[in-house]
């Protein structure tokens, strides 16, 4: 049959293209040193909708913290233009050529949300912005932290970024109307690097425990493959309790009052992680509070883990988004770039403005404050010298 012929030719090409990519990850890239860098280039990509708006208002509060470090030639912004879902669609790309030579030149990114278009929507079906770059940048990592102290919620999510579901997610095939098919791939290094990296993190921290999450007695060689990866590398550290959970109940154990204090350190396949951390960052304030870093060895990318929220825009309430999201990327890039102490700073005033205090408050529309007018806290916040006890003081609320 031809359609089967045709769908075994597809397959051997994704096939050799993940053997190439396992290869280059066998080779073991050094992970760069923003220390060695004069200046760290930071891109600003400010994406759709909502985006330009909130993302030029996070960066309005890393230029202040930054401020000196612009001066002092050890800082650069770039605006990076182009990556709309105008502009994408028109090249029928999800990210333009022009774009991802101008995002490559940069060391780190700071992105707004961009949209992404799916089966029956108005734009072409292209691929998303974000899963692109990722893949593109090799950012291997999605680390997210949920913290909600008053619950006793303090969880860093390790979401591998760049296989599982999402690798091969433009790449399935129609074999006939009736019968479509999707990839999913995993592979060791692939498992390896990610699950390293929250292993790493735990003992960093004096974290005990680590979590693997999989649906690994369903998705046998897949899952399997993560999992098995998962217990081989808990063996490198000896003081690090490893142990596994399957997604659906862990899906249920997140609203488990009892239990869900229990989990520090959890590490998961991709499209997992994807739902969990939304399901995660609901217990904190929404995922218009959580902040998303997407890490490589040699890019990183920072950004909010909402979408472009167009009806906002069309309804004329730009002006009224949260750009909490998108400036506490803004805080992980800064410790992520050698400024822990900017970051923290950034991140206890996020804390106390979002959280706590909560002078003014974001509704989305003319009814709450606008991105400005919250950024503007937020900067007044920070230059309190009391700032630390503050943010103390609420923890233990
Ligand atoms: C996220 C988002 C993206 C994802 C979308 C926008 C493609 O939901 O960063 O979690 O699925 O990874
Ligand atoms: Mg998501």
């Amino acid at each position: 049959m031809e359609q089967v012929q045709k769908a075994k030719e597809h397959f051997g090409k994704l096939i050799e293209k993940q053997l190439e990519r396992v290869a280059i990850m066998k080779k073991g890239e050094e992970w760069i040193d923003y220390k060695t860098l004069k200046p760290i280039i930071i891109g600003v990509i400010g994406g759709d909708g909502i985006g330009p708006h909130i993302t030029a208002e996070a960066q309005r509060v890393l230029e202040h913290l930054l401020e000196d470090e612009v001066k002092k030639g050890k800082i650069e912004f770039r605006t990076i233009e182009g990556l709309t879902i105008e502009r994408r669609a028109e090249v029928k790309k999800p990210i333009p050529d022009d774009v991802l030579v101008e995002v490559k030149k940069c060391h780190v990114l700071l992105k707004g949300p961009t949209t992404t278009p799916k089966r029956g929507d108005p734009w072409p079906n292209i691929e998303s912005a974000n899963v692109a770059l990722r893949k593109e940048l090799d950012l291997f990592a999605n680390v997210r932290p949920v913290r909600v102290p008053a619950q006793g919620i303090d969880w860093m999510f390790f979401r591998e970024n760049t296989e599982g579901a999402y690798a091969l997610g433009p790449f399935g095939v129609e074999i006939t109307e009736d019968v479509t098919i999707d990839f999913k791939v995993i592979t060791k290094p692939g498992s390896e690097r990610i699950i390293r990296l929250a292993f790493d993190y735990a003992k960093k921290n004096n974290i005990d425990r680590v979590t693997a999450v999989t649906k690994a007695n369903v998705i046998k060689t897949t899952d399997g493959l993560f999992l098995k990866t998962f217990y081989e590398i808990a063996k490198e550290y000896p003081g690090i309790n490893a142990d596994d959970w399957f997604i659906d109940i862990m899906t249920a154990k997140l609203v488990d009052t009892k239990r869900r204090t229990q989990f520090k350190v959890l590490v998961l396949p991709n499209l997992y992680g994807d739902i969990l951390t939304d399901e995660a960052a609901e217990f904190q304030g929404g995922v218009g509070t959580a902040g998303s870093a997407n890490i490589g060895k040699r890019y990183a990318m920072f950004e909010a883990i909402h979408g472009s929220a167009p009806r906002m825009v069309k309804e004329g309430r730009t002006k009224y988004a949260d750009p909490s999201s998108v400036t506490r990327a803004g805080a992980m890039l800064l410790n992520h770039i050698g400024y822990p102490e900017l970051g923290k700073k950034l991140e206890m005033a996020l804390d106390i403005c979002g959280q706590f205090e909560k002078k003014l408050v974001m509704t989305g529309r003319s009814t709450g404050a606008t991105g400005r007018e919250f950024c503007n806290y937020v900067m007044e916040t920070m230059a309190d010298p009391n700032l630390e006890k503050r943010w103390q003081e609420y923890q233990k609320a």
